[in-house]
């Protein structure tokens, strides 16, 4: 597997080099199995976790990576800070899942996501834990657990999800979070497709 940091593919995000265009982060999506049941009797399938930011938008947990600082370490450090991830827990170079480019204003951001599943017992302690984070109640608002519902009920058409989707993402986080939904059918792919649509 090649990473996008790596000298060959990527002219603005190598590990050594920061991009001349932009500034690099790193974000995570933390996942499990879940037996939660809406109601009692819907089964959640999988608990996802995002966060609340400070500035009032859904993103996952991550941050900026310093300047030759290593991005899966600068990544373990900023889930250290914001939601008190262990170490035991954290990061490697094989949960890489992507990079995605934001192109706001003139500066790009390349920002390399990725994507770990945990049991459930490990997930449920890390939620606990964020409480005790660092940065909580400053960058970090809350974490919550994203409602992948799409099945429509009775007297909702679509289900959570789409109403979900319809909420302020910051960056590409919620490109990030749809592309991992589906490819890792943590919902069924139809109904997925049935939410973005809407
Ligand atoms: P500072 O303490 O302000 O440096 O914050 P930070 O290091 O925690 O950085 P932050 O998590 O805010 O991420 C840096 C930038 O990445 C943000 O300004 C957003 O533009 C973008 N960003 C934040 N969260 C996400 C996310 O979940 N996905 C994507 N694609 N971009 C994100
Ligand atoms: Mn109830
Ligand atoms: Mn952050
Ligand atoms: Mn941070
Ligand atoms: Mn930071
Ligand atoms: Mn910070």
């Amino acid at each position: 597997m090649s990473y996008p940091w790596d000298e060959s593919r990527a002219e603005f995000s190598t590990e050594r080099d920061v991009p001349r265009r932009g500034r690099r982060a790193a974000h995570a999506l933390l996942y499990a199995k879940s037996s939660a049941k809406l109601f009692d009797y819907i089964p959640m399938e999988h608990a996802v976790m995002m966060q609340l930011r400070f500035d009032g938008t859904l993103g996952f947990p991550g941050g900026y990576v310093n300047y030759h600082e290593n991005i899966t370490k600068g990544l373990n450090r900023e889930l250290e800070e914001e939601i008190a991830l262990k170490q035991r827990n954290f990061f490697s170079d094989s949960d890489y899942y992507g990079t995605w480019i934001h192109s706001y204003m003139s500066t790009p951001l390349v920002d390399h996501f990725y994507v770990k599943e945990f049991t459930e017992d490990e997930f449920k302690k890390i939620e606990m834990q964020t409480l005790q984070a660092k940065d909580w109640g400053g960058e970090t608002m809350g974490i919550i657990r994203v409602p992948l519902d799409c099945i429509p009920q009775t007297n909702k058409p679509y289900g959570p999800m789409p109403h979900f989707l319809l909420h302020n993402f910051v960056g590409n986080a919620r490109e990030q979070l749809v592309k991992t939904i589906v490819e890792k059918q943590l919902v069924e792919v139809e109904n997925m497709q049935h939410a973005w649509a809407k």
